[in-house]
């Protein structure tokens, strides 16, 4: 083979969005790790799209020190310029569909025609990002990676979707939910089947309830144009809470592979119960100082903090509460599943807690004997941290490390589907809709607290 027609087809990703956050946190080290496992084909291209005019060597000088902080793989200089020739920064204005143009001149000057294009962007230019390709770029062998919340609510999540599709194809748009490539999620459906133990008593006849928490220290940052249209429900509730509740509480997949896990999945999600009075089954609320924050309204109604209570139409989960809650600014950084068990004869009920982050692990509480008494009990645990095994840490891949490489290789399992994003937006589009008809309360919170203490009236939060 000549080397031009190596180069015929180049792959490449695009990110747009290329000077935020997420692009600066997670994608290039994400990227930078799979080069750096030699999972990225020699003549694969990152190209940068940001507004900001810097030249290629200044986007990479910026890049050096985000990828030096948070890759999960040593860093090395050597490897990093190796890495920086596959970055190229392309300043164009994504709102200008004009551009476009001249971002299809500049693939075809580089020979790329194998596209992944990221939206790193707010949910609001998602269209016009497609609009541009559509009218100029080619979708030969193209997919498209969206980022959550897709759309800003469930009628323009719809309209995304057929545009999307209409370019792109269905089958060619991954939906990525970062939580489905961390670690202790993908646990927990080997906990859930793998185990004698847990399988035969997953269901109401034994769990008194389920607590599903993801707090977190941070605040919106530099996020606010975005957040502060989002809120809490939508920003973690209807994608990442609601991905973690399908996995814990779903059937056991009818056959193997993405697809049944997807079917089970989705009857899960379907079968949740709209809440009806939301003063029972919803706390909202917002840290103090939140109306403080760089570019937040003054007059901002936006929750930083949502605890739900959730039942589950079905015979397993008959009359068992699910507890879903996560907010900003807490005093704690922890991501956990709870399964509170059922108690005999007045002993504390079993505990078991999948540990997803910032510690990964499995923590189980049972009863036995106190020693030299003669029956009195006490509560012992076993606690297996697994993310204290070095090793273990070296070979975990970060979420987007392992979500990146999916959508390269075409493994859609990972990925939430859109019909679970329909029946998930429209749960809470009606959840929504019923604590503004109802004129439920927003609550504030200290920062450094565990959010409001309305919330802990639903139950007793186990923190372990
Ligand atoms: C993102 C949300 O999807 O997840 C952020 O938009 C949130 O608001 C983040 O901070 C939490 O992710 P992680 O991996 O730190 O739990």
């Amino acid at each position: 083979m000549t080397g031009l027609e190596t180069m015929k087809n180049r792959n490449a990703i695009t990110l747009f969005g290329g000077t935020g956050d997420l692009t600066y946190r997670k994608l290039l080290p994400a990227l930078y790790n799979l080069d750096v496992l030699g999972q990225l084909d020699d003549e694969f291209k990152i190209i940068v799209i940001g507004r900001r005019p810097y030249t290629p060597d200044q986007y990479i000088e910026i890049a050096r020190d985000w990828v030096k902080e948070h890759a999960r793989t040593k860093f090395d200089e050597e490897q990093f310029s190796s890495y920086s020739r596959r970055i190229i920064y392309f300043k164009m204005d994504m709102t200008d569909e004009e551009e476009y143009r001249i971002l299809q001149m500049f693939y075809d000057f580089m020979r790329i025609d194998q596209h992944v294009y990221y939206y790193a962007v707010a949910p609001s230019f998602f269209l016009t990002i497609t609009r541009g390709l559509k009218k100029y770029c080619s979708e030969n062998n193209a997919k498209v990676i969206v980022e959550k919340p897709f759309g800003e609510n469930l009628e323009k999540a719809g309209m995304l979707n057929d545009e999307l599709a209409e370019f792109f194809g269905q089958e060619e748009i991954y939906h990525i939910d970062h939580y489905l490539g961390k670690e202790m999620i993908q646990n927990i459906l080997s906990l859930r089947f793998k185990n004698i133990i847990f399988k035969g008593i997953w269901n109401k006849d034994f769990i008194e309830n389920i607590q599903i928490s993801a707090a977190e220290t941070v605040g919106v940052g530099t996020r606010a144009s975005y957040y502060d249209k989002s809120g809490a429900l939508k920003d973690m509730v209807q994608n990442h809470l609601l991905q973690v509740l399908s996995l814990v509480a779903m059937e056991e997949p009818k056959e193997e592979g993405s697809r049944g896990i997807h079917d089970s999945q989705l009857n899960l999600l379907s079968a949740i119960k709209p809440i009806e009075n939301v003063n029972d089954s919803l706390v909202m609320a917002q840290y103090d100082g939140y109306l403080e924050e760089e570019n937040i309204s003054k007059d901002s109604k936006t929750e930083t903090y949502a605890a739900l209570k959730i039942f589950v139409d079905n015979e397993r989960w008959d009359g068992v509460p699910f507890f879903i809650r996560t907010g900003k600014k807490l005093g704690d950084r922890e991501t956990q599943v709870v399964v509170q068990f059922k108690s005999i004869d007045n002993a504390p009920g079993n505990v078991l807690v999948i540990k997803i982050q910032p510690d990964e692990g499995v923590y189980f509480q049972f009863n036995a004997k106190k020693p030299g008494t003669e029956q009195e009990l006490q509560p012992i645990s076993l606690d297996f941290c697994q993310s204290c095994i070095l090793e273990n840490r070296m070979n975990t891949p970060e979420a987007y490390e392992r979500l990146l490489y999916a959508c390269f290789k075409g493994d859609r399992s990972l990925f939430s589907q859109w019909d679970q994003i329909v029946v998930s937006w429209t749960f809470v589009n009606d959840l929504l809709a019923k604590y503004h008809e109802q004129g439920a309360p927003l609550y504030t919170y200290p920062q450094g607290s565990m959010g409001p203490k309305e919330a802990d009236e639903f139950v007793n939060w186990i923190k372990k």
